[in-house]
This record gives structure tokens, C-alpha cells and sequence, in this order.
């Protein structure tokens, strides 16, 4: 277990690169992930020295499966996917890219962050849920955080390998040159704190599978009826196919309108919802709780959409 899904993919980039480097000789490592991915992984590439080289995505906003051959090569230490990736909630090709790595001896990280926690429990209700863990050849480790949907407070997430033995061992920080004996680490922090951990120990056995196929049920039908609510408007449409509870939307072809204006409509509101650009979109990311104000989000919704004003000029810029 790690603090958070950062940790986690910290130290999956790490086991990978080091694996590169004992089994393949790679020195100058390279990470390579899509652009949808998580900051997290530009961070690791920041903090591990490895080079961070970012996968175009396509026109459904999964990464491209032709980019991704011509990227990887003799310096790629890991590939990533993400299922699904935050800002779009779409899943990559995860087994087509996952066989890319593999063939060549090159470590595949699913980061299911997000999904690791509600997507077994999609499958349990019969929903389609693309292939992502460890039934796809090739995936080495996987990201899954219990501080998202699996409910639990701040400060935890689970890093797994798909082999304990091999390469879980690349993961670890050994140290045998101190008077004070032999030091083992397995993640960033020395000393741990053991609170999130106890609290996620807790609400998994509190709610138990369960627990979880029902909250993940309500999660459904929320997202069901908000994405039908956003398809009726006419000047909206959501981005790409999001495949569970996370999804943006934007002004749909020709409508003229501006999301964010709609998202300042929708903030005087008392809504919060994030915004992103590429393209220019409004963010979700449902709970179970939200299932409650389904009909009131889209009445406002409708309604902003009609009477928005200008734009507050919230749009994020980058230099
Ligand atoms: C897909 C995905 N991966 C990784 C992370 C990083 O998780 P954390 O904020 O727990 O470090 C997030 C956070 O939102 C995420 O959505």
C-alpha cells in the first residue's frame, strides 16, 4: 500500500525502470504514457530521471495504437494506459499495447486509479467493462487507489506486480551499509503513517463486495441518467466514450456555445464543476450521493445552457 495514487505510480515507474536497466541494460530510460494520462506519471519521469514521452491520443481519445509502435523502442523502460484516464474517462487499448511492451521485454502499467475500485463491480452488474488487469498478457503492474472509489479517507492506494518474486523486486530499496542494520523499503516515505490504512481495511470489510456492487449500481444509474439528460440538450455532447463514472462534455458542432460560459451559469448555481481544455470541456466525476440530484443538475444544467452569459475568462493557459 502507498499514500495515494501518485505513490503508487512512483513506484511502479520505478520497478520498471530499474527492471529495464538489471534485464535490458537501459540507461537512458524513457516513460512512455498518453497525453491523457496522469500528471503523476510526468512527475515520476521528473523525480526518476527517466524521459517522459508523451503518446498522441486519437480521435476517440484513447491513445494511438500506430504512435504508440513508432514511440516505443531499445530506451522505453514502461508503457502506461490508463482505464480510464481522468480527464475524458476513456480506457486505452490496453491489451493491444500491453502485447507491444510485453514482446519486447518492456514493463506495461494499467493505472486504474480510478477504475480499480468501481470497475469489478461494473462487471459484477453485467456492465461492458474493457480489459485491464491482470487477465491481459502482459500487464505488469497496476495502480489502484482505495482513496477513490473504493471510499476509504486520504492516504491510500495499492501498487501490485503481476509477480511477486521477479519483479516485485525492483520495486524494493535495500540498504546493508548502515551501523543501524538492514534497511528494506518498499515505497517513498521511511516510516509509515498506519491510520489510512486501518480506515481502508475497515470500510472494505464495512462494506464488503456488496457494498460496493450496490454503491457501484448507484454510480451507474447516475451517470446513465445524467449523460441522457446531457444528450437531450441540444447544444451539448459528451467527449469520446467514457466507460464509467468520470466524462467531459462540451458544446456540441455548429451549437456556438461556450462551455465555460456554461460553467460560470452553473457555479452562480452553487455547482462545482472543473474545467479542461483539448477540447475546451466541462468535467464529472460521479459518487453514489449525486444520484439524489440528478433532476436538479440537469434543470440547472438546461437552464445555463439557455441564459449563460459571458465567459468569465476561468480558461486555464498555459505558456
Ligand atoms: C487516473 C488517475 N491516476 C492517478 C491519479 C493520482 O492520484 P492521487 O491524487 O491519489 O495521487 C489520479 C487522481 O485523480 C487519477 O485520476
Amino acid at each position: 500500500m502507498t499514500s495515494g495514487g501518485t505513490e503508487s505510480i512512483l513506484m511502479a515507474m520505478k520497478a520498471a525502470r530499474d527492471r529495464a536497466k538489471d534485464e535490458r541494460g537501459v540507461t537512458e530510460p524513457q516513460l512512455l504514457a498518453p497525453v491523457s494520462a496522469h500528471p503523476a506519471f510526468a512527475k515520476a519521469a521528473h523525480y526518476l530521471g527517466l524521459e517522459h514521452v508523451q503518446i498522441p491520443i486519437d480521435g476517440n481519445y484513447k491513445a494511438d495504437l500506430r504512435e504508440t509502435e513508432r514511440l516505443i523502442g531499445d530506451r522505453t523502460a514502461v508503457v502506461v494506459g490508463s482505464c480510464p484516464n481522468y480527464p475524458f474517462g476513456t480506457a486505452d487499448p490496453i491489451p493491444e499495447m500491453a502485447a507491444m511492451a510485453s514482446e519486447r521485454g518492456i514493463s506495461f502499467h494499467t493505472d486504474a486509479c480510478l477504475g480499480g475500485f468501481l470497475l469489478p463491480f461494473y462487471e459484477k452488474l453485467g456492465e461492458p467493462v474493457p480489459p485491464f488487469d491482470f487477465r491481459v498478457p502482459g500487464v505488469t503492474t497496476i495502480s489502484a487507489d482505495v482513496h477513490k472509489y473504493g471510499y476509504a479517507t486520504k492516504g491510500a492506494s495499492i501498487v501490485t506486480h503481476r509477480d511477486g518474486e521477479h519483479l516485485k523486486k525492483y520495486q524494493r530499496f535495500l540498504y546493508d551499509r548502515w551501523p543501524g542494520g538492514l534497511y528494506l523499503s518498499f515505497a517513498m516515505a521511511g516510516a509509515r503513517p498506519a491510520a489510512p490504512i486501518a480506515a481502508a481495511w475497515a470500510i472494505l470489510h464495512y462494506l464488503g463486495e456488496e457494498g460496493y456492487v450496490k454503491l457501484a449500481a448507484q454510480i451507474r444509474d447516475a451517470v446513465k441518467q445524467i449523460q441522457a439528460g446531457i444528450a437531450d440538450i441540444p447544444e451539448l455532447t459528451v467527449v469520446g466514450e467514457p466507460i464509467m463514472s468520470v466524462f467531459a462534455f462540451t458544446a456540441a458542432e455548429g451549437s456556438g456555445i461556450d462551455p465555460f460560459a456554461v460553467g460560470d451559469a452553473m457555479d452562480q448555481k452553487g455547482w462545482c464543476i472543473d474545467r479542461q481544455h483539448g477540447p475546451n470541456a466541462l468535467h464529472l466525476m460521479i459518487s453514489p450521493k449525486h444520484l439524489s440530484v440528478v433532476d436538479a443538475f440537469l434543470s440547472d444544467l438546461r437552464d445555463a445552457v439557455k441564459n449563460h452569459g459571458p465567459s468569465q475568462g476561468k480558461e486555464i493557459r498555459y505558456s
